[in-house]
C-alpha cells in the first residue's frame, strides 16, 4: 500500500523524506517520489523501482528546503513505472495520494472539457492536481481550490498537497485511508504510519476520516466533513519501530487479519456503483458482450489458499450463475490435458501474481484457444500480464506468509463475478442483485464484529498447543472454508490438521477420533444441510472428539452439543465463508503464537512460488 510522508520544519526537508520512505518501506512498494520546495521553486524526483533508485536520483541533485513530500506507490491504477509515480504535478500544484479516486473518470472529463488539459500518467491521482489547479485558475486560494477539489473527490484518500509558490504551507485530507501527524519542535510531519515519525517526535495526531487542514512550521490548522475548524488530541506513543511497523501487533499476521474490513472496503469500491445497487466489474466488456454469458464452462485454476477461494467461488458461481464450472489445482491441471476450447472462460487466482505453476496453466490454456480472467492482488505481476483481463483484489501488500486478507478479498470478488453472471444469466433479477448488492455494502462492518472474537479465541488456543492433531469439518459452501482453516492451522502451527467434508467423515476419518481429539465444525444454522452436521457433531462427540462449532448468532441450543462456540453474526448464505473464515484464522494465529513458532516466516514456506 502506499507510503506517503510530509514535513515542514527547520531541517533539510530531503533527509527526513527519505528517511521516512525507508521506515515505511514494509508497507510494500513499486516506486517512489519526493519533491522538495524552497523560497526559488521546487525540484521533484521520482524513480520506478526501490527507494534506491530514488536515492541516486536525489543524491546527483542534492534539492534542498525545509518543506516537502514523499511517496512510495503501490501500484493500482497503472502501471509501476516512473511517470505514474507520485508526485504528481500540474502548474503550481504538487500531490501524493493513497487510495483509490472512484469517480476519476468523470472528473478527468470535467476538467478537459473547461480547458485544453494533457494527463501525463494513468493514474487516478493525477486528476486531483488537475482539478486543484483548475479551481485556483479560477482565482481561488490555495486553500480555497484545495477544499473544492476535496468536494469533488469520491472514493478514498490520504492526501498531500504542496503549492509551489508557497514553502510555508502543507495540506493535508483524509478520507477512508490512514494519515497521521506528527508533532515536533517547530515542526510538523506526516506520514501513513507511525514508523516514519518515530525517530523525529511521539507526539502524534491521528487525522480522523473527513478530516483536512493546513500545516505550518508553528501551527496545525484542522476542519471537520462539515468544514467547522476541529482539534483533534495529540496522543504520546512508545511502541519501538518494529512494533510500530506492525501497527502495534505482534506479528503482520494479525495486523492483516484485522486489516480485513477495510481490504475488503477497498475491493468493493467502484464495484457497487454509486447507489450500492448493482455490480459493476470493469474489463468484462473485454470478455463478453454487455449482455449473456458466451462461454460453455469456466474452469478455475490455483493453487493453496487461492485454491480454496476457488472452491468457494466454484459453489457461488454453479449456485448463483448455474454455469458450470470445474477447478484444479494448477498444478495438476498442467499436466491433466485439460478439456477447454474457445468456449472456455479459465479463471487464474493468485495473490502474489508470480506462482510458476498458475502462470503455466495460464499459458496452456491459452494455448488451447480459452480466454484467461485472473484475479490478482499485485499490479502487472505475471499472471495479470500474461491474462486477457485481470480483476484486482485491493488487500494492500501482505507480509505474512500465511495469506488472510489477500484471501478474503478473492472471495469478495468471486462474490462480485458470481453475481454479476447470474445477472447476464437471468437467475438473479434485478430486485435479488440490488438486495445483495447492499448485503455485500454492509459486509465490512460485519467483519469488525467477527474480529470482537479474537480475545476468545486467544484464551481457547491455549488448550490446544499441545495437541498434534487437529479436525476440521463443514459441508457445501462451507467446506472450503474447513480445508482453509486446517491450512492456515498447518502452515504457522505446525499442528498437522485435516479438512474433510462432514458426509465424508465416516468414510475414514472417523477413525482417527479418539478422546480429546480437537474437531472445528462450521455449523450456520441457515444451511439447508445444518442438521447434517449436527448429526455429524453428534458422530464424533460420541467417539470423545472436542468439538469447537462455528455457528450463527442466535443459535443457543448449538451450545448444549459442544465444548465451545464461536458465533459470527448472521448472513446471506454466499457471504458466509469470508465471516467464517476469520475465527478460523486467529485460532492458527494464536495457537501458532502461543507455541512460539515463527508465524510470519514459517518455516519451508515462501510467500511467492515461483519455482515448479
Ligand atoms: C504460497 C503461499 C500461499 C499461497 C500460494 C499460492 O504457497 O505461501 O499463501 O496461497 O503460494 O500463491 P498465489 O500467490 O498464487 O496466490
Amino acid at each position: 500500500m502506499c507510503g506517503i510522508v510530509g514535513y515542514i520544519g527547520h531541517e533539510n526537508a530531503t533527509d527526513i523524506i527519505l528517511d521516512g520512505l525507508r521506515r515505511l518501506e514494509y508497507r510494500g512498494y513499486d516506486s517512489a517520489g519526493l519533491a522538495v520546495l524552497n523560497g526559488s521553486g521546487v525540484q521533484v524526483h521520482r524513480a520506478e523501482g526501490k527507494l534506491l533508485n530514488l536515492e541516486k536520483e536525489v543524491f546527483r541533485a542534492a534539492p534542498k528546503g525545509e518543506i516537502g513530500i514523499g511517496h512510495t506507490r503501490w501500484a493500482t491504477h497503472g502501471g509501476p513505472t516512473e511517470r505514474n509515480a507520485h508526485p504528481h504535478k500540474v502548474g503550481q500544484v504538487l500531490v501524493i495520494h493513497n487510495g483509490i479516486i472512484e469517480n476519476y473518470d468523470k472528473l478527468r472529463k470535467k476538467v478537459a472539457k473547461d480547458t485544453s488539459r494533457v494527463f501525463e500518467s494513468d493514474t487516478d491521482t493525477e486528476v486531483i492536481a488537475h482539478l486543484m489547479d483548475h479551481y485556483l485558475q479560477q482565482g481561488r486560494t490555495a486553500f480555497e481550490a484545495f477544499k473544492k477539489t476535496l468536494k469533488d473527490l469520491e472514493g478514498s484518500y490520504a492526501i498531500a498537497v504542496l503549492h509551489e509558490e508557497d514553502p510555508d504551507h502543507l495540506y493535508l485530507a483524509r478520507c477512508g485511508s490512514p494519515l497521521v501527524l506528527g508533532v515536533g519542535e517547530s515542526s510538523h510531519h506526516l506520514a501513513s504510519d507511525i514508523p516514519a515519525l518515530l525517530p523525529y517526535t511521539r507526539e502524534v495526531i491521528f487525522i480522523e476520516d473527513g478530516d483536512y487542514g493546513i500545516l505550518s512550521t508553528d501551527k496545525v490548522e484542522l476542519y471537520g466533513e462539515d468544514d467547522k475548524a476541529v482539534t483533534r488530541p495529540v496522543k504520546h506513543i512508545s511502541w519501538d519501530q518494529s512494533m510500530a511497523e506492525k501497527g502495534g501487533y505482534r506479528h503482520f499476521m494479525l495486523k492483516e487479519i484485522f486489516e480485513q474490513p477495510e481490504a475488503v472496503s477497498q475491493t468493493l469500491t467502484g464495484r457497487l456503483g454509486k447507489a450500492h445497487k448493482e455490480v459493476i466489474l470493469e474489463g468484462m466488456e473485454h470478455l463478453m458482450p454487455a449482455k449473456g454469458f458466451p462461454f460453455e464452462k469456466v474452469y478455475i485454476v490455483a493453487c493453496g489458499t487461492s485454491y480454496h477461494a476457488g472452491l468457494v467461488g466454484q459453489y457461488l458461481m454453479e449456485g448463483m450463475a448455474r454455469i458450470p464450472v470445474v477447478i484444479d489445482n494448477a498444478s495438476e491441471f498442467r499436466y491433466r490435458n485439460p478439456i477447454i476450447d474457445k468456449k472456455t472462460l479459465v479463471i487464474a487466482i493468485s495473490q502474489s501474481g508470480e506462482t510458476a505453476d498458475t502462470l503455466a496453466a495460464i499459458q496452456q490454456a491459452k494455448k488451447q484457444g480459452a480466454k484467461i480472467l485472473s484475479i490478482c492482488n499485485v499490479i502487472d505481476s505475471s499472471i495479470p500480464r500474461a491474462s486477457d483481463e485481470t480483476i484486482y483484489t485491493q488487500a494492500g501488500p501482505e507480509i505474512g506468509v500465511a495469506s488472510t486478507k489477500a484471501f478474503v478479498t478473492q472471495l469478495t470478488v468471486l462474490t462480485l463475478l458470481a453475481l454479476e453472471w447470474a445477472g447476464r444469466t437471468g437467475q438473479l433479477k434485478k430486485a435479488d442483485l440490488e438486495k445483495a448488492a447492499g448485503d455485500l455494502k454492509r459486509l465490512p462492518q460485519k467483519i469488525k464484529q467477527v474480529l470482537d472474537l479474537n480475545d476468545e479465541i486467544k484464551e481457547l488456543a491455549k488448550r490446544y498447543t499441545e495437541v498434534r492433531s487437529f479436525l476440521y469439518f463443514a459441508r457445501g459452501l462451507h467446506y472450503p472454508i474447513a480445508l482453509e482453516g486446517a491450512l492456515k492451522l498447518k502452515e504457522i502451527s505446525y499442528i498437522h490438521a485435516e479438512g474433510y467434508s462432514a458426509g465424508e467423515m465416516k468414510h475414514g476419518p472417523i477413525a482417527l477420533i479418539d478422546k480429546g481429539m480437537p474437531v472445528l465444525v462450521l455449523a450456520p444454522k441457515e444451511d439447508a444441510t445444518y442438521e447434517k452436521v449436527i448429526g455429524n457433531i453428534e458422530e464424533v462427540k460420541a467417539r470423545g472428539a472436542e468439538v469447537i462449532a462455528v455457528a450463527s448468532r442466535g443459535d443457543k441450543a448449538i451450545s448444549e452439543r459442544v465444548e465451545h462456540v464461536l458465533y459470527v453474526p448472521k448472513a446471506p448464505l454466499f457471504l458466509q465463508p469470508i465471516l467464517e473464515v476469520i475465527p478460523l484464522q486467529m485460532l492458527a494465529y494464536h495457537i501458532a503464537d502461543h507455541k512460539g513458532t515463527d508465524v510470519d516466516q514459517p518455516r519451508n514456506l515462501a510467500k511467492s512460488v515461483t519455482v515448479e
